[in-house]
């Protein structure tokens, strides 16, 4: 447990926060299916991604860590061997927290031609993976829910040949379309996956940079298509991971809820699928300033965050939704809580998913923001905060999510006496040094 208090003064000063997580898992899966060396820089060495690189180990690539003897950047260096050289594994894959591990390995495992299982903790065995199992049996793979309930662990009989598919997903979700992705490297044909909106598109841009035909289109209907050709080879790159926008959110957020504050954040991922969070802000009225914009494939920018007085429409309003939504998924926890400081009502909508992250986002966030003042109303798609109520103190629970630890931490900031987060270790999923970094700042 740890216990916060509010922000005595403005927040001031740079921060770095870590490499971006899906950029992360992605280095790992594409260079173990490359040929040759794939050498990553920035990587996120969080529970998440460490999960990502025992699964390759125990399928045959070699992986090392090692701190480059030039400038003492540390760096992983993934001997990949190409798409058909993995060993059975000799137990199962175990992904822990991560819904990413879990979903495209499993894409991977579908076309071994070994048999194999992959299951996670307690969270990963109640997320629904039936979204991944029902395009993956269309393609001809032979994948099951070990207890029949359509979660983890999933169990994959190998030897099977895939065939590519034309697939309509009913959400915008880049784990369901990378499984596919994945999968479809190894079938007969092309995979072309259809998404209500685009989700993020790290699968696409990076898997392409790697030698894979692959690209996004919009459907005439105004669906996000991707289509993978397969039959390219995939080469070994060097990678730098730029900083975690979904990380940076929180920093955001401090220094718009802490009066005068003003805070400079390094490095940031801001590829357009990612980077909602950044347009809501300003909409909201936000200061915030893109510096030393980096155009490359992923590009980057360092953030300047002003603290500013936020406004909604001229109804006191302000509606997050439609093809928004994919686009700052995991930054909504932390919109909540800036929502809550605000003089104005926030509708969150066509936001579901959160129900089915690692923990039920719209319950525990309408939970933790209602114990510390806040009146809010959760919605079978979002949630409804008025905000402008002060927040004071509370005992929460982060249900072991760290996307709802870090969130309230950074709510304590604002609010009058204690507040106690339990269950605070879980930010190791995505951000080991948050705290650190946070306390740097008060
Ligand atoms: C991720 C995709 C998103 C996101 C998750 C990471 C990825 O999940 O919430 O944290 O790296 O592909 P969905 O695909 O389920 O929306």
């Amino acid at each position: 447990m740890i216990a916060l208090e509010r922000a005595k003064h403005p927040l001031k000063g740079d921060v770095f926060v870590p490499g971006d997580k899906s950029i992360s898992h992605r280095s790992i899966m594409f260079g173990a299916l490359a040929e040759g060396t794939t050498e990553v820089t920035g990587f996120l060495n969080s529970a998440d991604c460490l999960n990502t690189i025992d699964c390759f180990k125990k399928l045959g690539i070699q992986i090392e860590h090692a701190v480059r003897p030039t400038n003492g950047v540390p760096t992983i260096t993934v001997h990949g061997e190409g798409l058909h050289r993995f060993k059975a594994p000799d137990s199962t894959l175990y992904t822990g927290n991560s819904g990413t591990t879990t979903r495209l390995m499993s894409g991977i495992l579908a076309a071994q031609p070994f048999d194999s299982m992959i299951t996670g903790d307690r969270s990963i065995e109640q997320r629904p993976m039936k979204r991944i199992i029902t395009p993956l049996t269309s393609m001809g793979a032979d994948v099951t829910s070990v207890m029949g309930n359509d979660c983890a662990p999933l169990r994959f009989t190998g030897g099977k040949n895939l065939h590519g598919i034309s697939y309509r997903s009913p959400v915008a979700s880049a784990q369901v379309k990378s499984c596919i992705m994945l999968a479809g490297l190894y079938a007969e044909g092309s995979s072309v996956v259809y998404e209500p909106a685009l989700s993020r598109n790290h699968t696409e841009v990076m898997l392409s940079a790697f030698g894979a035909d692959i690209h996004n289109e919009v459907a005439r209907d105004g669906s996000a298509v991707t289509i993978l050709k397969p039959g390219m080879p995939l080469h070994g790159m060097k990678i730098n991971v730029p900083a975690d926008i979904s990380s940076a959110a929180y920093f955001m957020v401090a220094a718009l809820i802490v009066p005068d504050s003003e805070i400079l954040i390094r490095n940031v991922g801001i590829n357009r699928t990612r980077a909602g969070i950044l347009t809501v802000l300003k909409q909201m009225g936000a200061d915030i300033t893109l510096l030393n914009i980096d155009e490359s494939s992923e590009p980057k920018a360092d953030i300047l965050v002003k603290y500013s007085e936020l406004h909604g429409n001229e109804n006191h309003q302000f509606v997050i939704g439609g093809k928004d939504i994919p686009t700052m998924i995991d930054e909504l926890p932390v919109v909540a809580v800036l929502a809550a400081t605000g003089d104005f009502d926030t509708i969150i909508k066509d936001a579901a998913e959160l129900k089915i992250k690692e923990s039920n986002r719209i319950a525990t966030v309408v939970e933790n923001l209602k114990k510390m003042g806040c009146d809010i109303e959760a919605t079978d798609d979002g949630m409804i905060i008025h905000g402008g109520k002060p927040l004071h103190g509370a005992d929460l629970n982060s249900y072991s999510d760290h996307r709802l630890a870090m969130s309230f931490a950074i709510a304590s900031l604002c609010a009058e006496g204690t507040t106690r987060i339990i269950g605070d270790e879980c930010v190791g999923i995505s951000y080991p040094s948050f705290f650190g970094d946070l306390l740097s700042l008060l």
